[in-house]
């Protein structure tokens, strides 16, 4: 019965445009639309979710239509959840019905919203908060906005995404500093190990540390806020990309003290897409230059000294706080838990079948929601294309190590698809079909 009595009046005076009555503005009827949506979503207050018990996720399971199919592709792209694509379309449809100036003067206020809805979510301060098109975008305002020259060392993690590589190549052959790449071990051994790769290689010229806070390769969680205490000490920058992290875990920006933080509102936050989120610590506001100037330079504070890139989709803005609305209803720990119970099974079930090697930590608290396994003897790529072609189970194909496939689950995946997963790769590997 709670189900249907979920989002109601309570949840829907606190949205942008119902509180302002005005019913015929986009925000207001884009709010309507996504709390007819949120109707079926049980209130946290009374959903008790247990992380193992996939009846107690069915509200959110139906929140997301994936047509049948095993969804497990997060760490590159997520569907966006029901309610906030629903507020998508409807922004989205009144801008096109109507684009003047008068129509779209609401949507500003939009951006402040989402930008406050973020910071609340990332447990930071509005005017920390830019809102960007992707995390490769926001890694790209810190690695062109540094002053960095000649003398000059950054680390970075050798498991960073490859958009994160480049950029930082590309601008130290231009501005004459030193990039040097930190390996790790796979599977790596400990988070106490990722941070003395760092320590072992920094010398007095390290300015800044680049890493992810959950890599997309391995799936390895690095110990942010250790990296953040060490880092201060000695001067050092640090730069988290947080792309398989905002989301997917309970993240506390202030307390894990990094001084940038950038993610994507199309993977785990479950946006509409090219929406994304950097971060930029109060305390390091004046030493990132814009690399993208619009309308002239401000003195106003983080986002609009960033957020100026010429005309950009208001909808989709505006949508991604809708989208953290959602997530903040079933609520981060809850969402960080499921997501631990949904990855335990894959690498426990997984583990067990001859020839795997899982590449992600098997502890929660070193790893997040990315599971990459190497099978003995199978062609990745080969299973992956039979994955999604025989079974429906849309993965990935990973290049890390020896080669291997990643899932990686979320609340809009089930304990029981996880299990049809290992199914499938139980067929695979015994030789009873052929990939
Ligand atoms: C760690 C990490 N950083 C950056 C990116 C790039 O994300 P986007 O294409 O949304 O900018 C990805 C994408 O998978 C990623 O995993």
């Amino acid at each position: 019965m709670s189900e249907i009595r979920g989002w109601t009046r309570r949840n829907f005076i606190g949205l942008t445009g119902a509180a302002t009555g005005a019913s015929l503005l986009p925000l207001a009827a884009a709010d309507r639309t996504f709390a007819a949506a949120m109707r079926t979503i049980r209130p946290r207050s009374e959903a008790q979710r247990s992380p193992g018990n996939d009846s107690d996720w069915s509200d959110v399971l139906g929140a997301f239509d994936l047509g049948g199919r095993i969804t497990m592709n997060s760490a590159n792209l997520a569907p966006a959840s029901g309610p906030a694509r629903a507020a998508f379309t409807s922004l989205a449809a009144s801008i096109d019905s109507d684009p003047s100036f008068q129509n779209r003067a609401q949507f500003a206020d939009a951006r402040r919203v989402t930008r406050e809805r973020l910071a609340a979510f990332l447990k930071a301060d509005p005017e920390e908060i830019v809102l960007t098109r992707n995390t490769t975008e926001g890694n790209n305002f810190i690695v062109q906005g540094l002053d960095l020259g000649p003398g000059d060392e950054v680390l970075l993690s050798a498991h960073n995404h490859p958009s994160n590589m480049a950029s930082w190549k590309v601008r130290a052959d231009r501005a004459g500093f030193k990039v040097i790449e930190v390996p790790l071990a796979t599977p790596a051994p400990s988070p106490e190990a990722l941070l003395d790769g760092f320590r072992a290689a920094a010398t007095p010229r390290t300015r800044v540390v680049s890493y992810s806070h959950v890599t997309n390769t391995a799936g390895c969680r690095y110990p942010a806020r250790e990296i953040s205490e060490w880092a201060r000490e000695q001067n050092i920058l640090t730069l988290a990309d947080g792309a398989q992290t905002c989301g997917a875990l309970d993240v506390d920006l202030h307390d894990l003290g990094c001084d940038f933080y950038t993610a994507s509102g199309h993977k785990w936050p479950c946006s509409p897409r090219e929406v994304g989120v950097l971060y930029i610590r109060n305390d390091r506001q004046s030493e990132v230059w814009p690399s993208v100037v619009g309308l002239g330079p401000s003195e106003d504070g983080a986002p609009d000294r960033f957020e100026e890139l010429g005309q950009r989709d208001d909808a989709a803005l505006a949508a991604f706080g809708h989208a953290v609305l959602f997530l903040q209803e079933i609520g981060s720990a809850a969402i960080e838990a499921r997501i631990a119970a949904l990855t335990s099974l894959l690498k426990e079930e997984l583990s067990k079948l001859p020839g795997v090697t899982i590449y992600a930590p098997l502890a929660a608290d070193f790893s997040g929601g990315v599971v990459t396994f190497h099978v003995d003897g199978v062609d990745a790529r080969r299973a992956h294309e039979w994955l999604y072609r025989e079974r429906q189970i849309v993965s990935a194909p990973s290049g890390v190590e020896a080669g291997g496939i990643r899932f990686s689950p979320h609340i809009y995946t089930s304990l029981a698809e996880c299990e049809r997963a290992v199914e499938a790769m139980r067929e695979i590997i015994s030789g009873a079909v052929q990939i």
